[in-house]
């Protein structure tokens, strides 16, 4: 497939910044070589900090090209680092667009001030309310939700219900879940915050750690490897890469969803958890309006559909149905809460984890 430029701004980023992308060794990217060619900035561009490191990005990054003539200049990197840099770079950064996975980074750099309000019909109608920013100046992209996975063979859907029973002895030395470095737990903390109250959240923290099969380590799919090698019975994923498990080219990582079955938790009570990836236009945008034209095409039925059919992710598009696989997983509750949310309580989540014991 057609590799995109890395444009003007490439620089930086070293192999140690892309493996750290979304955790770990889970989510390896690679990057091409720096070209500079200012004339097709000339022509217009955009220019994209990007923490996502999917195929299907860049297929549709070049769609976008071919539909509008604007060449997509793309910097891949770790979340937090780009974010770093956008702030570091001021009003000289050449990046237009600042695009990641999780509300609770993105709501970080909006109040950094590294972004800016849009004003898109475009968007403020593909995107459901609960999934932008309520200023606008982050917008969700795609969505996925926290699930828990489960050993088909030692247990029963019916033996699970909700993140907060995981908490109770039953589970006791059963659960795999990552550390509390990273930000998707952060953000499942900061929803129960959200919406159980700190005390609460924090009891369930200190249950999670009490009842941790082993001290966390890896991804999101190491947990999931680790249940089918029987070091514990369920672990908290995120649904996509369950889908990017089952179409993984080596055998033995399809072996391993096989084995395991999807529950969507608290569907009784307050719903599952879900999260988006998302982008703003960074406050100091040198084109504004091509990077606006580029978030209202990421939500467009047409690419709405190939996240989730090539990435197994959750539309924000309310009028595109969810891939196959994702659909036979069934319709769910999902959690009823503005992202933003996430932001708000990010660090008073951190904390409460770390005073809970969750390493
Ligand atoms: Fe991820």
């Amino acid at each position: 497939m057609v590799k995109k430029k890395t444009g003007l701004l490439s620089g930086l980023i070293g192999m140690s910044l892309l493996l750290a992308a979304c955790g770990g060794n889970e989510d390896a990217a690679t990057t091409t070589p720096a070209t500079t060619d200012e004339e097709t900035k000339e022509a217009g561009v955009v220019n994209l900090y990007t923490s996502r490191h999917y195929e299907t990005d860049d297929v549709l990054f070049d769609q976008f090209t071919e539909e509008t003539g604007i060449d997509v200049n793309v910097v891949k990197g770790e979340a937090d680092e780009l974010g770093e840099r956008l702030s570091r770079e001021g009003e000289a950064t050449e990046a237009d667009l600042y695009y990641t996975a999780d509300a609770g980074r993105l709501h970080w750099a909006k109040e950094k001030g590294l972004l800016q309000p849009v004003e898109s019909d475009v968007l403020n109608e593909n995107i459901a309310e609960n999934y932008r920013d309520t200023e606008n100046e982050w917008f969700g992209l795609t969505k996925r939700a926290r699930v828990i996975v489960y050993a088909k063979d030692r247990v029963q859907p019916e033996d699970l219900s909700t993140y907060e029973a995981l908490a109770e002895d039953q589970w006791n030395k059963k659960v795999l879940i990552r550390s509390s470095d990273n930000v998707y737990n952060q953000s499942l903390v900061a929803s129960f915050i959200s919406l159980n109250g700190a005390d609460a959240a924090k009891e369930w923290a200190q249950g999670i750690a009490g009842n941790m099969a082993r001290d966390p380590e890896g991804g999101d799919r190491d947990q999931a490897k680790a249940v089918v090698a029987g070091i514990g019975d369920v672990a908290v994923m995120n649904t996509y890469y369950f889908g990017q498990l089952l179409n993984s080219e080596d055998p033995e990582e399809v072996k391993v969803v096989e084995q395991l079955g999807v529950f969507f938790p608290n569907q009784e009570t307050n719903g599952t958890h879900v999260n988006v990836s998302g982008a703003g236009v960074t406050k100091h945008a040198k084109n504004k309006e091509n990077a606006i034209a580029l978030l209202e095409f990421l939500s467009s039925e047409d690419a709405q559909g190939q996240f989730s059919e090539a990435n197994f992710e959750y539309p924000v598009n309310e009028n595109v149905e969810p891939a196959e696989l994702l659909a036979s997983w069934g319709e769910f509750k999902e959690q009823d809460l503005n992202l933003s949310e996430l932001g708000k309580y990010n660090a008073d989540a951190v904390k409460l984890m770390n005073e809970a014991g969750w390493k």
